[in-house]
């Protein structure tokens, strides 16, 4: 079984891509200190695939650290980078740790593995990158615009300092660079899932508190963009979805096919829904009241993007198979767990 390792792979989407990697025949090693998920989340993952994850407790910034995991676990064939904070809000309030910690740690990535002859790399990044686009849906190739916050730089600066190292002599890394649209849900058995610390940033997690009565209302954030409905637009993908684009990812630059050391790939479902879209499906999907008013705009906010899943489609043959509806189900049916 090929071994890859999985940096924050405790966290919400790093967790999910865990039980696709081991259930297509793959060998994950996850690394994760736990500054932004809990170790509940290993549990999770035993009675979902019936044994322990391999594990280590380390920051992967550390590089001392990093190399005490990848001499103990040897023959480490690729390496999925999920370990980055990703808090909008917050990494403007705390520019520098955004900086150290999603910067840093790549750069520690990219220093060690070379020395233990890891040459598969899939990275993290974010439709952020594309700031406010002038066309939609976005593809691959519509230009980058500034970043609205700290944290889209830091996913910027990391595709960027990516393609460098590629282009510097004797590298020998291939990397495949996924931007991710909104991923949303859970895993259809509800242990694991999206586990936000405090209070939520994110949409569907303030939906699911709201719902449970844990949050008394949801704010949406303007009502007033250009849309149809005045609310803003994004591209929600379930979770478990685009995990599999990540073994997709792993096959592609195990088997060596890409005619390119770095490649980026949108994942999205290729389809746009407003914020009244997604609460009216969650309303409907699960029966639940959510209990919402109109605030103002949220700074840093775009009006609207969604992806162009054309290229994911064709090279990768990832498809998204799971509807908004039942991605907020599965999102509901977590919360449900939660409270047990
Ligand atoms: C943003 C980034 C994404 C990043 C993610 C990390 C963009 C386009 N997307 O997602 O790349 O990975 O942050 O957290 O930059 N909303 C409300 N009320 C709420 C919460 C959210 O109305 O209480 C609205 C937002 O205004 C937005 C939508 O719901 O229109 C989704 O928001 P959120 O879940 O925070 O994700 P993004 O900001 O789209």
């Amino acid at each position: 079984m090929k071994k890859i390792l999985v940096t924050g792979g405790a966290g919400y989407i790093g967790s999910h891509t865990v039980v696709e990697l081991a259930q297509a025949g793959f060998e994950p090693v996850i690394i994760d200190d736990f500054r932004n998920s809990k170790e509940s989340v290993l549990s999770g993952l035993r009675d979902i695939l019936g044994r322990d994850v391999p594990f280590h407790r380390i920051d992967c910034g550390d590089a001392e650290a990093l190399r005490g995991v990848l001499r103990a676990e040897g023959n480490i064939e690729g390496v999925i980078h999920f370990a980055a904070f990703k808090a909008v809000g917050e990494s403007v309030q705390k520019p520098l740790a955004y900086f150290r910690n999603n910067v840093g740690s790549l750069l520690t990535l990219l220093e060690v593995l070379p020395e233990f002859g890891v040459e598969n790399l899939v990275f993290s990044s974010s439709c952020t990158v594309y700031g406010n686009p002038d066309a939609l849906p976005v593809r691959e190739t519509t230009p980058t615009k500034p970043a609205s916050s700290p944290y889209g730089r830091t996913k910027q600066m990391c595709e960027d300092i990516i393609h460098d190292a590629a282009g510097a002599p004797g590298n020998r890394l291939h990397s495949i660079l996924l931007r991710y649209f909104n991923p949303i849900g859970a895993h259809a058995s509800a242990r694991i899932g999206e586990l936000p610390l405090g209070v939520p940033n994110n949409l569907i997690p303030f939906v699911t508190q709201t719902a449970a009565g844990l949050r008394e209302k949801l704010t949406i954030f303007g009502n007033d963009y250009d849309t149809p409905d005045g609310t803003n637009i994004r591209d929600y993908i379930h979770v478990v979805d685009l995990a599999k684009a990540h073994i997709a990812a792993v096959q592609r630059l195990l088997d060596r096919t890409a005619p390119e050391v770095v490649e980026t790939f949108n994942v999205g479902t290729g389809h746009g829904n407003t914020v009244l879209e997604v609460v009216q499906t969650f309303e409907r999907a699960t029966g639940q009241k959510v209990n919402y008013s109109i605030g103002p705009r949220r700074p840093g906010d775009v009006p609207a993007i969604y992806a162009d899943a054309t290229k994911v489609a064709e090279v990768l043959g990832f498809k998204t198979e799971t509807s908004l509806a039942d991605s907020l189900a599965s999102a509901w049916k977590w919360q449900l767990s939660l409270a047990k």
